[in-house]
């Protein structure tokens, strides 16, 4: 088969398509056929070794979707043929996605519903995973609380903007203004340009005051931010930023209100399938939509992790083999 595989840590160029044998799944993996597999940052981190050396020959790609061509000797509950989608964020240990075939263990991948496109579930699993984890699980999100997401054009943004919209929360959201109308379709009662001198005044105004929960992928930029709009009580979640040091310029906008910070990795999700599960079953009904932007090949991987980590886009990179 052919895979994407890394022979050495480096930039993009490291990347290359080779002919390999096919993989032989563990006793609790499957093996399935890739029909899409989603490009995330996380992916060049563990190209560049940034994040977690791994050992080459590697092929990257965490997040897959597919059909199920051979299941290992302790597999419970699938079977060749089943349509299914995953992320099997953490490994290193698996065949990655950007290949034919990719290996998941089954603790990391659930079953497609019939009417789920294939190709937007393979850019599902980090996002949304990531998304539903912060919104739901950690931030505790309720109908009618207001809810701001910076960046909703990117992948989690998106995700995020619909699963806030789909729990009735009112959703605030920033970005580019060419995304303003599509995120507003997706479910957001009020798109901001992130690039305003006012935003925090405009946060405010669209919130009656403050924000009652927060999903910050770049907590450099906004750790000061997200407690100067913050409601009383609100829970800021935090799940990336871009320098190493985000700081509080007045820690006490936080303490004032009570504010709650909450990091998080998806990676230490107790159990992937129920978050999985829960974003199938919002995609199933239509209340979740991966907006494809881009879809590349095998031999296009390094074009789309440039892309991934340079280029503005809304929604999600997928490599389709
Ligand atoms: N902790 C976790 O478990 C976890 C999980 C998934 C992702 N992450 C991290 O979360 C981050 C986002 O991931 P992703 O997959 O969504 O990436 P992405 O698709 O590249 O999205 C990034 C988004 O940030 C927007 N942006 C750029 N400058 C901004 C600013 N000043 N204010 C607000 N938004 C801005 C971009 O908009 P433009 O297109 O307009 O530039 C883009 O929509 C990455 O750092 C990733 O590593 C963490």
């Amino acid at each position: 088969m052919r895979a994407v595989r890394l022979h050495e840590h480096g930039d993009a160029d490291v990347l290359q398509v080779d002919e390999i044998d096919r993989p032989e799944p563990a006793a609790n993996e499957l093996v399935v056929e890739v029909a899409a597999a989603g490009v995330n940052p996380v992916d060049t981190y563990f190209r560049d070794g940034s994040y977690e050396p791994v050992d080459v020959p590697f092929t990257p790609g965490v997040d897959v979707s597919g059909v199920v061509t051979a299941v290992g000797d302790a597999v419970d509950g699938f079977a060749e043929g089943d349509r299914v989608y995953g992320t099997g964020i953490g490994n290193g240990g698996f065949q990655g996605s950007y290949a034919e075939y990719a290996t998941i263990p089954t603790d990391r991948v659930v079953h497609l519903p019939d009417g789920t496109d294939l190709t937007e579930a393979g850019g599902a699993g980090v996002v949304a995973v990531t998304a539903w984890r912060a919104l739901i699980d950690h931030a505790g999100l309720e109908p009618a609380e207001y809810c701001l997401i910076h960046g909703g054009s990117g992948g989690v943004g998106h995700t995020a903007v619909q699963i806030g919209a789909a729990v009735n929360a009112r959703v605030i959201t920033t970005a580019a203004e060419e995304y303003h109308d599509a995120l507003a379709d997706y479910g957001a009662e009020t798109v901001l340009d992130y690039g305003r001198d006012d935003l925090a005044d405009a946060v405010l105004a669209a919130s009656d005051g403050g924000v009652d929960a927060v999903l910050d992928h770049r907590l450099d930029d906004y750790l000061q931010f997200d407690a100067d709009v913050a409601a009383t009580g609100a829970r800021v979640v935090g799940i990336g930023e871009n320098s190493p040091d985000p700081g509080f310029t007045n820690d006490g906008a936080a303490r004032s209100k009570d504010v709650s910070y909450q990091f998080m990795s998806m990676f230490n999700t107790p159990d992937l399938r129920v978050p999985l599960r829960g974003v199938a079953h919002l995609m199933n009904t239509g209340a979740l939509s991966i907006d494809v932007a881009r879809t590349y090949d095998l031999e296009e991987a390094a074009d789309a992790q440039r892309a991934v980590m340079d280029e503005s886009f809304l929604g999600k990179l997928v490599i389709e083999p």
